[in-house]
């Protein structure tokens, strides 16, 4: 089209997605002073309707309040000691405050969100919503990114880009494949989830073993629950009309709930990613562009966190003090929580998920059962799961 002329802006930091990581690292930024635009492809209503895992670590907590997004969590969130884990005949509960000194919060991404989106409005931050064409380009040079706004050609150039763009994003793409070492494991199992306006039955999260499959019964709010069940890869969600839903619910969790509106229904694959380093040249990955996890340890959200909790002083002190150490040391020390929680969160799945059939699975299924007793019976499982599940502190 050489009869449009492109757009150009330019900030010092440009930051590809609009979810969590890009929104906190927007915000964070701007405490230092440091100016960024955000550019997403999607729409604003989808971002902030996008359904995932509600639970927030401490230290998740601790940095939102130090950065003033901790208000409307702590008046609606619900703060829970621990959870249960359960098997037939048996619900044991862990009490993590009890074991670690620290719980966890109940408070869905969407209200995350919300808050971000919210707080960069008041700070009048530039953030393009339904780009489309988004590149990441010369990240070794002079990175910029490219774009189309309504069909708009339009150039956003940089000091540094930061992909906040998750797995499908075009960030990830821009680290060349001989620079870049990724690791991934896909498990043979997915989730239904459904989110129902049923009262929770239960005051903190049950994680519960069955024969039949994993279930997991979490909440949104007093009137609002969030449950999943265990299904096998590619199903098909014409299979789970609502009162098999409800019935598998009862068998594999028990039989307290009152079937209700179920107001969503989606399957979720389960699979682990890691891509290292997080970074090349000018450009630096967060969040789930450089890594997934299961969403059995719920750690996605706080591990975007984590990230952009390191990444914002580094790049202060790579944009102001022209101090290249703690960006240097970015990706090195982000990894190491990565693959903690991608350890733990592998460690919940297969302690939990039924595995395929025949002596294998079940030979698994009796490590599985002797794995649960010792976690809820001995301090030192108990407390192992707790430290994980409550979180580790963000430097580690
Ligand atoms: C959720 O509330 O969606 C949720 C909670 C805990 C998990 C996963 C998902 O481990």
């Amino acid at each position: 089209m050489p009869w449009m002329t492109m757009d150009r802006m330019r900030t010092e930091v440009a930051i590809v997605g609009a979810g969590p990581a890009g929104l906190l690292l927007s915000h964070l930024l701007a405490q230092d002073g440091i100016d960024s635009v955000v550019v997403e492809t999607r729409s604003r209503e989808y971002v902030e309707s996008r359904i995932r895992a509600g639970i927030l670590e401490s230290s998740s907590v601790e940095l939102l309040d130090s950065v003033g997004l901790g208000k409307r969590l702590h008046d609606d969130g619900d703060h829970h000691r621990g959870i249960y884990l359960q098997w037939p005949g048996e619900r044991h509960h862990l009490d993590f405050v009890d074991l670690v000194g620290r719980g966890v919060w109940v408070y869905g991404q969407t209200e995350v969100q919300k808050d971000l989106g919210r707080a960069r409005d008041a700070g009048g931050q530039r953030i393009v919503y339904e780009v489309a064409d988004t590149a990441v380009r010369d990240v070794t040079d002079r990175p910029h990114v490219t774009f189309t706004v309504d069909g708009r050609p339009e150039r956003l150039d940089a000091e540094v880009v930061v992909g906040c763009d998750g797995s499908f994003g075009p960030s990830r793409g821009a680290v060349p494949e001989t620079v870049a070492g990724t690791w991934t494991r896909t498990y043979p199992y997915s989730w239904l989830g459904v989110l129902a306006d049923v009262a929770p039955s239960t005051d903190e999260l049950i994680y519960a073993w069955h024969p039949d499959g994993f279930a997991l019964h979490s909440m949104r709010s007093a009137t609002v629950s969030r449950l999943y069940l265990q299904v096998p890869n590619e199903t098909d969600l014409a299979e789970w009309p609502d009162e098999r839903i409800w019935a598998e619910l009862a068998v594999r969790i028990g039989p307290e709930r009152v079937p209700g509106p179920i107001t969503e229904k989606s399957v979720l694959p389960m699979r682990s990613y890691v891509m290292a380093p997080m970074r090349h040249g000018r450009l630096f990955l967060a969040g789930d562009a450089a890594h997934i996890v299961p969403p059995t340890g719920a750690k996605g959200l706080n591990l975007a966190i984590s990230d952009v909790a390191l990444l914002a002083p580094a790049l202060t002190a790579l944009l102001r003090e022209n101090d290249p150490r703690l960006a240097d040391a970015y990706s090195d020390t982000a990894l190491r929580r990565v693959w903690r929680c991608t350890h733990f969160s592998w460690w919940m799945t297969t302690m939990l998920h039924r595995g395929g059939a025949g002596p294998d699975a079940d030979f698994e299924a009796q490590l599985q059962q002797s794995q649960l007793r010792w976690v809820v019976s001995s301090q030192a499982g108990a407390t192992g799961l707790a430290e994980n599940y409550a979180g580790l502190p963000i430097g580690y």
